[in-house]
């Protein structure tokens, strides 16, 4: 019962195992040293026996509670993308990009179609995978090689290590930038439909993917329309408190400063929206 209990704790947070032997281990060291000491003072074992005892006792479990609250704290801790930079140039001198035979450009001049990334973002419930889900439907009744990336269907597969946290978020981006590149050089068309509340994020994304390659859409719904819009009930749950970081409610969205698109979707109907966008693939000669 207690043994399943604390199996329980442990997978819920794997890191209090190790806290939990961390504290046993340093007090065994540290207390062996307290014994030799009150021995080497009073030339006693027995003093410094119980000097060791009592210590190991008390100060487990005061090392044990201070390590719970250290790991609470980021002071001091690597940052994802620091400890990534240090992995880069560490194997910098062991990796190199191959090259191969047919190039994205070859497969480009193969097909009735350019390749891009269409990069959606905005609030959740905004219309980003409406939008998405139509601009696919065409495409793929027009032979256009296209595919949709969808934030939560990657968080659920490739980035279900990743939280709502603004470190995790630019992860969450980067993953899906490099996600979109392979699909690009593959010819086909990315659909990426995601929050992306970042100004910084989107721009990395931008040079991941090519700056000739990113299509920036704004999909603008003004926050009360995401509310009401909100099948999943995520605002709700938001604004009690019950999710943490939560885009628009507790965590912020930066409008995009230059859009290629702007589309408000809480005016225009979907088909509007939807038809702006294949004006501007045609307009640019992307699609024909
Ligand atoms: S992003 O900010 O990292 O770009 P992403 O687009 O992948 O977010 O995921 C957004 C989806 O996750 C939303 O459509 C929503 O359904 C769900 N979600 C769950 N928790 C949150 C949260 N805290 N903030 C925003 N979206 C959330």
């Amino acid at each position: 019962m207690i043994v399943d209990i604390i199996n329980e704790i442990f997978k819920k947070d794997t890191t209090i195992k190790r806290h939990i032997a961390k504290s046993i281990s340093w007090r065994i060291v540290s207390s062996f040293d307290t014994v030799i000491l009150g021995w080497y003072f009073t030339g006693k074992w027995s003093v410094g026996g119980l000097l060791g005892v009592f210590e190991i006792i008390t100060k487990i479990i005061l090392y044990f509670f201070h390590e719970r609250v250290w790991h609470k704290l980021k002071f001091g801790k690597a940052s994802r993308s620091l400890i990534a930079a240090n992995v880069k140039k560490q194997l910098n001198h062991q990796l190199f990009e191959q090259k191969f035979s047919v190039t994205s450009a070859m497969r480009e001049k193969h097909q009735n179609h350019k390749i891009f990334t269409i990069w959606l973002t905005g609030l959740s419930a905004s219309g980003k995978s409406t939008i998405a889900s139509n601009l696919d439907n065409i495409f793929f009744n027009k032979d256009i090689k296209a595919f949709v990336l969808d934030g939560d269907n990657t968080r659920l597969g490739i980035n279900s290590d990743l939280n709502f946290s603004d470190e995790d978020r630019k992860e969450n981006i980067r993953r899906v930038a490099e996600i979109c590149k392979l699909f690009n050089n593959s010819g086909t068309i990315a659909i990426a439909s995601f929050i992306s509340p970042f100004v910084s994020d989107r721009e990395m994304a931008k040079s991941i993917i090519g700056a000739d390659k990113f299509i920036e859409i704004y999909i603008d719904a003004n926050i009360e329309t995401c509310k009401q819009r909100d099948r999943k009930g995520l605002y709700a749950l938001a604004e009690k408190g019950k999710i943490k970081n939560f885009t628009g409610i507790s965590s912020p969205y930066e409008t995009p400063l230059h859009p290629m698109i702007h589309l408000k979707t809480d005016v225009l109907e979907i088909e509007d929206s939807v038809a702006s966008v294949i004006a501007f693939l045609k307009d640019k000669k992307l699609i024909s």
